[in-house]
């Protein structure tokens, strides 16, 4: 019996699949690379790389014959383009991997009799919802591409849940952070990015004043929950946060704090967010404004009820002790690049 997890040379799959490797499961590993890298394959005492197997999600027949091949008894599907401009500047290729990519999983996972698969979600679709904290069954649907594909993603889990009696849980991940965060990329989650820019003694740039809160969650505290979810039946929806939020400002505090470093931040205007982007800016019609003002000024905080009484999950690794963790890692990391 085996694990599948797809997107496993990426930040979260890579260490799901290092946790269950440590729990003596069998895994099966894919990714296609498009943002993974090797380097989250390698760990102290184990080495991915040579394992895993270089598959897109959406590709028909090597999906099919995996699970013709394997005997898979749960599947994560961790693959996805998570970042929002990407998603924005080319969204047949969003919609392609993180919805037909998923139900190309869903399916086969179908025909081979899986036991349970586990869908990587995102609260970025509660961008519209104005009541907090957030819970699952209850919010106004999202507006960008990103939040879209994940949602559409969800009603086909549900729908093979309901036509043919599977089992998915679609985990809706707060922001996740933690070690293997990809602080390279070239529009890196706000934590990453404020880490390596202390890193190099670098201003950094944020936008808007600071003050705009989201919630997170510590990414071992997340692989508990997934591996929790594996025995629940039927459909769900579950809030993967710390149900705690904190502002650009705050965190940035405590990450000079953990790093030792004293540099005042520079505050940009809403409107050049995603300027790296260019191609947003073009065309007839460009991205509004007020679509960049919304996203940058977002709050957000997700009720973790559900997973706590229906799993028994508690999250336990505070913000400090995760973004250090986090910092001794990227800065390590960093080292090695010089
Ligand atoms: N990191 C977060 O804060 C966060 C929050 C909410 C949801 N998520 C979701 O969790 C998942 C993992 O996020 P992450 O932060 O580890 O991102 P990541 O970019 O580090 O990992 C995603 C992996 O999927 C792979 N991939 C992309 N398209 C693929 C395809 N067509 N076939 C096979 N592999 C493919 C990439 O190469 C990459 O290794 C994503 O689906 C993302 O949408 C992440």
């Amino acid at each position: 019996m085996s694990i599948l997890i797809t997107g496993a040379a990426g930040f979260i799959g890579s260490q799901l699949a290092y946790r269950l490797w440590k729990n003596k499961e069998d895994v099966i590993l894919i990714d296609n690379f498009s943002y993974g890298h090797e380097d989250n394959l390698t760990f102290e005492d184990c080495d991915f790389r040579d394992k895993i197997i270089k598959m897109d999600i959406r590709d028909r027949e090597g999906i099919k014959k995996l699970f013709q091949e394997n005997n898979i008894e749960y599947v994560y599907n961790i693959a996805g383009i998570a970042p929002l401009p990407d998603c924005q500047l080319n969204p047949q290729e969003a919609i392609d991997v993180n919805l037909t990519g998923f139900v190309n999983i869903l399916e086969n996972a179908r025909l081979s009799g899986v036991k349970k698969v586990i869908q990587a979600s995102t609260n970025a679709m509660y961008e519209n919802e104005t009541v907090f904290p957030t819970v699952e069954d209850n919010f106004n649907l999202p507006t960008l591409i990103y939040p879209n594909t994940k949602y559409a993603a969800e009603r086909f889990a549900e729908s093979f849940c309901k036509t043919y009696g599977m089992n998915v849980t679609c985990l809706r991940f707060a922001n996740v952070y933690g070690p293997h965060i990809d602080c390279l990329r070239k529009q890196p989650p706000f934590v990453a990015y404020m880490i390596r820019e202390l890193y190099y003694d670098r201003t950094p740039i944020f936008h808007s004043n600071g003050e705009q809160r989201r919630d997170y969650i510590y990414v071992d505290d997340l692989i508990d929950l997934a591996i929790l979810v594996q025995k629940s039946a039927g459909f769900d929806a579950v809030n993967v946060s710390s149900n705690k939020n904190y502002s650009v400002n705050e965190m940035y505090a405590l990450a000079q704090e953990i790093m030792g470093k004293n540099i005042k931040a520079e505050y940009a205007t809403d409107a050049h967010y995603w300027e790296k982007y260019e191609g947003l800016y073009n065309g007839k019609y460009p991205i509004k404004e007020s679509i960049l003002n919304h996203e940058i000024n977002k709050y957000s905080l997700c009720d973790n009820t559900f997973a706590k009484e229906k799993y028994g999950w508690i999250p336990k690794v505070t913000m400090q002790e995760g973004l250090k963790k986090m910092t001794t890692q990227i800065c390590k990391m960093l080292d090695g690049l010089k």
